[in-house]
């Protein structure tokens, strides 16, 4: 998705900027731009392509100034070209945007009206004019903006700047994430604070409807045009987290990082085998209120929903159902009374999983109807956890490749443990199973481990895929979203077409997709579907597939002919489906390289997808 970067300082910022836009590279993006302020003059620069054309051109012309903002563009209305790039200029103002200003061609056609000449297909030139013709009344650039945002329909954050406000940075959040980063004698703004790390890690996080004005010195937020106070808070994360290291790629960093975030992740819960005390206390109520559950959730951050949801209802008989966001958001589900309505989401910025959580509030509002929600979520600032009631945190660290991994299966252990937490409230889970889990809660970062060691035999099989156009997932019970998931990343990341599937469909249709140019990957933990899972394997092989098999090294799979197996370490039933998730990944990861793809930023796709 698009990022911003801005900042208003003594020093040049030019550098600031440039190395903001490179770290908001993850989000995905397809053209880059910036605007400096210079001796009452804009100078502007916009590349097509990364940030690092951008950077090479910005050099040459030595472009410096004491104020800017710049931008990193995912095409939306119109193509990924320099004239669509932000940003945008008109007269004196240049202004960056991310969102959709959704009711742009009548605003066009009324500026077209008056005069203003659009040279780029965006939505968003439209502000920039907008503001333009709001300084023929105000002297004031914050006035202007103020006038200019209850005509915009949709979702947007922007950054503008005026030459003969040459002090000052004008901001607007309105749907779309946008931060302060607080300096000494320097302010700056970001649509993901990670961009920010190099120069500050105070932030003042605006809301909705903010819009506040920055010099160098003060930052001011208004609300309705009422001066508001936001308070100015300390992020513990470190530049370093933002880093590759020693790894080729951050999906890789990512994939190792996976036994210390779920120690990180549980250790926030359990004190040895047991709950420690004021883990979610003050949800207590509620969760002894709740009658069902519904998950609501997109990509990645859903298929944990969907294993949850074996979890839920097996382990402590609470009824849950598991929607996509942009489907829930939209079809008027009927809002059930002592319902937990739970979001999860790495970023807690995705736009339908943010409306579905809105519309749900909003309608159980107006209805009197008792929900309560949560968030399940790696970012601690963000939308999400700041609008429900209860949240728990995943404790991954940033997650810059676009490719979900550890995000992934620390959500699942963060559902174990509000899972447990439920059912103790409940008084539905019994002590012998509480053990059972803590205990093998505390050991997945040890299999994990184990299983990354097979990473060599994995990338050995990964050759194997990269001639081919079609694969297929295969598993059963809580390993059927995990299928999912490994077809969802070979899809995203290596581009070969893939199909999750639970086993037990396959004979009513995939099967007839195998022949003995597809390969098929199973998952085969040891549970009580391996038997069936069995004869799945056997009905692929009968049609001349190539079997791909993660299997549990007491399930009896071995290798033959055309069935390559890799054997994971022995790992307690419920927590097989976090452990399994690692070989998929390594797969696809390798897969992707050897097809030589943009493993970190493929091809389409946004990190966060903050608009719709
Ligand atoms: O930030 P979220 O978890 O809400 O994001 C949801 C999806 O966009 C995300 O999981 C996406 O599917 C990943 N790229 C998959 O690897």
């Amino acid at each position: 998705m698009c990022g911003i970067v801005g900042g208003v300082a003594e020093r040049c910022v030019t550098e600031i900027l440039i190395e903001g836009l490179k770290r908001l590279e993850y989000r995905g993006y397809d053209s880059a731009g910036l605007a400096l302020l210079n001796k009452e003059q804009i100078l502007r620069e916009r590349r097509v392509g990364k940030v690092a054309n951008l950077a090479e051109a910005v050099s040459e012309q030595h472009l410096t100034g004491n104020i800017g903002i710049a931008h990193t563009r995912w095409a939306t209305h119109g193509k990924p070209t320099e004239n669509n790039a932000h940003p945008h200029v008109s007269g004196n103002v240049a202004v960056v945007h991310n969102g959709i200003i959704e009711n742009y061609q009548e605003l066009k056609d009324e500026l077209q009206a008056l005069g203003y000449i659009f040279t780029s297909q965006t939505d968003t030139e439209v502000v920039a004019h907008l503001v333009n013709d709001a300084l023929k009344q105000t002297d004031s650039l914050l006035e202007a903006v103020q006038k200019v945002t209850p005509r915009l329909k949709g979702a947007y954050a922007l950054g503008i700047i005026h030459t003969e406000h040459a002090d000052e940075l004008i901001t607007v959040r309105e749907g779309s994430p946008l931060v302060i980063g607080v300096g000494i004698g320097e302010n700056f703004i970001s649509s993901d604070q990670l961009a920010l790390l190099p120069v500050t890690n105070r932030f003042v996080y605006l809301e909705e409807g903010d819009i506040a004005r920055l010099t160098r010195t003060s930052i001011e937020v208004f609300v309705n045009g009422e001066r508001v106070d936001r308070p100015v808070k300390e992020l513990d994360a470190t530049v370093s987290n933002a880093s590759k290291g020693e790894y080729k790629h951050f999906m890789l960093k990512e994939i190792y990082e996976q036994p210390e975030a779920i120690q990180q992740t549980i250790s926030q819960a359990l004190n040895g085998n047991n709950l420690r005390e004021d883990f979610l206390q003050h949800a207590n109520a509620d969760f002894n209120k709740i009658q069902q559950v519904q998950i609501i959730a997109c990509g990645t951050s859903y298929h944990a929903g969907m294993i949850a949801k074996y979890w839920f209802e097996q382990l402590i008989g609470v009824p849950c159902q598991v929607e996509i966001a942009s489907e829930f958001r939209y079809r008027t589900p009927v809002i059930v009374e002592n319902t937990l309505y739970i979001c999860i989401s790495q970023s807690g910025e995705t736009a339908d999983t943010l409306a579905a959580l809105r519309e749900t509030q909003k309608r159980a509002k107006a209805n009197n109807i008792n929900i309560s929600t949560m968030t399940i979520c790696n970012v601690a600032t963000s939308s999400m956890v700041r609008e429900t009631d209860h949240h728990l945190l995943t404790l991954a660290g940033p997650e810059i490749g676009v490719a979900s991994t550890k995000a992934f299966t620390t959500q699942l252990a963060a559902l174990m443990l509000l899972i447990i937490k439920i059912g103790q409230v409940k008084q539905r889970l019994a002590a012998a199973q509480l053990t059972e889990i803590t205990e093998a809660l505390w050991h997945c970062p040890k299999v994990i481990l184990d299983t990354l060691q097979h990473n060599t035999a994995i990338l050995r099989l990964s050759a194997l895929f990269v001639e081919k156009n079609h694969c297929l997932f295969l598993g059963r019970g809580t390993h059927f979203p995990i299928a999912l998931e490994g077809a969802l990343k070979l899809k995203e990341i290596s581009y070969i077409h893939a199909e999750g599937y639970a086993a037990g469909e396959l004979k009513h249709g995939p099967l007839a997709l195998v022949d003995n140019e597809m390969p098929v990957v199973i998952l085969a933990p040891n549970d009580e579907m391996l038997d069936k899972l069995k004869s799945n394997m056997e009905e692929v092989q009968a049609r001349g597939g190539e079997l791909f098999v993660f299997a549990d090294e007491n399930s009896g799979i071995q290798e033959k002919d055309r069935q390559h197996v890799v054997h994971i370490p022995a790992v307690n039933e419920w927590l097989a489906p976090i452990v399994y998730s690692v070989p998929v990944q390594l797969l696809s990861y390798h897969v992707a390289v050897l097809r030589g793809t943009d493993v970190d930023q493929p091809r389409n796709l946004a990190k966060s997808v903050t608009v719709e």
